[in-house]
């Protein structure tokens, strides 16, 4: 896998907007032809999501022909409440880009029966050719998506309880109050973004450090599903000085050395 080591969040944020935007350039401005896209919600893309709607408000990338899936929903939340994945999406993001309603998909924690709705969001994501670039975070426990510890490495879209660490975590956007999380949530597999052509998680800041430390320097494990990135075929790690804090010396030298020319470039917007 490649590891991007950027010193800080705004030039790490900045490099991935610029990075998606080629790639959505690359893919070409057909609707026959979408460029599919896998998209997390959190504080890590934040940065992300504001680079790229500064490139969309400046004519650089279009998303009239990108198609949208997101990673994950809590399960019962309004869409409207301002913690769920919906709104964190329209309000960060789709409100201020050129996406076409049509070509969003964010799965429904509130549809009647969750198991066909999980099973839907597969078929679509399949209808739609696949995912191009499937880009996320990581949990302080090394979790994708909502594939917590133990969650099978071939698993599909499907409902997951929440371990009580992602609870806590996630309790700062709930008025600290860790009664108000939802105990479960619908999420994409950790086969689901497997099967995606490229996958780029963005880690960043100490608390994520332990988390990057066992999915770089030790072995796939099931307990911190993020490790299971050593199997992709294009699988991009892009992170901060900051988050790099438990890898080895020699390990942190050695990603910046052979990423030297693309950390100190951006990526072209076209070919
Ligand atoms: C949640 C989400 C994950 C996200 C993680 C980290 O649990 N389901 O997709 O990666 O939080 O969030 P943050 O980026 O805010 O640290």
């Amino acid at each position: 896998m490649r590891i991007l080591i950027h010193e800080e969040y705004d030039s790490l944020s900045k490099w991935i907007a610029y990075y998606v935007a080629r790639k959505i350039n690359l893919n070409g401005s057909s609707p026959d032809n979408p460029f599919v896209l896998g998209l997390p919600t959190g504080s890590s893309p934040l940065g992300t999501y504001e680079e790229l709607i500064r490139l969309n408000k400046a004519g650089k990338v279009s998303f009239q022909n990108v198609v949208t899936f997101n990673m994950d929903e809590y399960v019962g939340l309004p869409e409207d409440h301002p913690e769920s994945y919906h709104y964190f999406m329209e309000e960060n993001f789709f409100k201020h880009i050129d996406i076409p309603r049509k070509n969003i998909n964010i799965l429904d924690g509130n549809a009647p029966d969750l198991e066909k709705e999980c099973e839907e969001f597969e078929k679509k994501i399949g209808e739609a050719g696949g995912i191009h670039l499937f880009m996320g975070g990581i949990g302080v426990d090394g979790h994708l998506a909502f594939n917590e510890p133990g969650s099978s490495m071939t698993s599909k879209t499907r409902i997951k309880t929440l371990t009580l660490d992602t609870r806590i975590a996630n309790s700062r956007f709930f008025d600290n109050d860790i009664s108000k999380v939802p105990e479960t949530a619908l999420t994409v597999g950790l086969g689901t973004i497997m099967s995606a052509e490229e996958v780029l998680i963005i880690i960043n800041g100490y608390k994520k450090a332990r988390a990057l430390f066992h999915v770089v320097e030790l072995g796939i494990n099931h307990m911190w599903t993020g490790s299971m990135l050593q199997l992709h075929q294009h699988g991009i790690i892009v992170c901060d000085d900051e988050a790099t804090m438990e890898l080895k010396v020699g390990t942190v030298k050695y990603f910046k050395e052979i990423e030297r020319h693309h950390l100190e470039n951006l990526p072209e917007l076209s070919s």
